[in-house]
């Protein structure tokens, strides 16, 4: 049996043309998908999770996604989770929507992004230096960003240190002006824990 995401694959390639797009993102030596959780024990954002929304990753906000009408509703991946692969130094999300969408650090802000649909290379920041490493022992993987002499990740709270936190590359340079709460000094680092998303893709197109 054909399995869903073959099967809405191959519809995206007759619904649209962006046929080396998709095999740009379906030759790349990539993990099993992955959704990710925060990891900082003692904190806040211990074990919670980290989801896309409005190009960004956050805790404390929902996974934003959608689906196009074109695909049956039966059909349409369930899109209430993030999740990412990652191979040959780079990351995307785990999205049917043809053309991928790219993970990479903002050139502006250093946050944690993806790019919109349609949009391939049209990322401003770096795209390479993230990896997945799948743990040996049935625990958790991890997911990580070394560019940019990164130190790691950092989630930063809002406005007087409450949720939503904003994921960001932990750069020497990162500074209030752009973090969501105005305070670097609030920002947390944590390690980002993956762990394998079983279900196929994760979502049509997150937004
Ligand atoms: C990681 O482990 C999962 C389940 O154990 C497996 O499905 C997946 O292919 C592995 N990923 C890599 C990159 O080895
Ligand atoms: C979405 O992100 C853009 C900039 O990246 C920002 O200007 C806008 O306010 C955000 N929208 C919401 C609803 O947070
Ligand atoms: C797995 O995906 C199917 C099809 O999209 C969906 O109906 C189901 O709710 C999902 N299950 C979980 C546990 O997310
Ligand atoms: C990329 O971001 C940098 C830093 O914010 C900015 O100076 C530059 O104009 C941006 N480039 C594009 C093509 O948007
Ligand atoms: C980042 O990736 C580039 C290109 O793949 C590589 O040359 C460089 O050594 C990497 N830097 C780090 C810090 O891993
Ligand atoms: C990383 O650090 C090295 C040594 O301090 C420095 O030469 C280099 O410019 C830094 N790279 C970036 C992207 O900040
Ligand atoms: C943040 O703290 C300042 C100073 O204590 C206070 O005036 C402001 O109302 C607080 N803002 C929120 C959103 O809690
Ligand atoms: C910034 O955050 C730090 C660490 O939580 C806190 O000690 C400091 O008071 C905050 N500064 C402002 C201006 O809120």
């Amino acid at each position: 049996m054909l399995s869903t995401a073959f099967l809405s694959l191959l519809l995206h390639l007759t619904l649209t043309t962006a046929l080396p797009a998709d095999l740009h993102l379906y030759s790349r030596q990539v993990s099993a998908p992955f959704t990710i959780i925060a990891a900082r024990s003692g904190s806040p954002i211990h074990l919670q999770s980290i989801n896309a929304n409005n190009g960004s990753f956050w805790i404390g906000k929902p996974t934003l996604s959608y689906c196009i009408p074109e695909v049956p509703p039966g059909d349409c991946p369930p899109g209430t989770t993030t999740a990412l692969l990652a191979g040959d130094g780079g990351a995307s999300m785990d999205a049917d929507v043809p053309g991928g969408q790219d993970v990479y650090i903002s050139a502006t802000n250093a946050a944690l992004s993806f790019t919109e649909p349609h949009t391939e290379g049209g990322e401003n920041g770096t795209t390479t230096n993230f990896s997945y490493t799948n743990s040996t022992d049935g625990g958790p993987g991890e997911f990580s960003f070394t560019g940019l002499n990164a130190t790691g990740f950092v989630a930063c709270p809002s406005l007087n240190g409450t949720a939503p936190w904003q994921i960001f590359a932990a750069l020497p340079n990162l500074g209030n002006k752009d973090v969501p709460g105005g305070n670097v000094s609030a920002c947390l680092g944590f390690d980002a824990l993956g762990d394998t998303y079983e279900n196929g893709t994760a979502a049509y197109q997150y937004e």
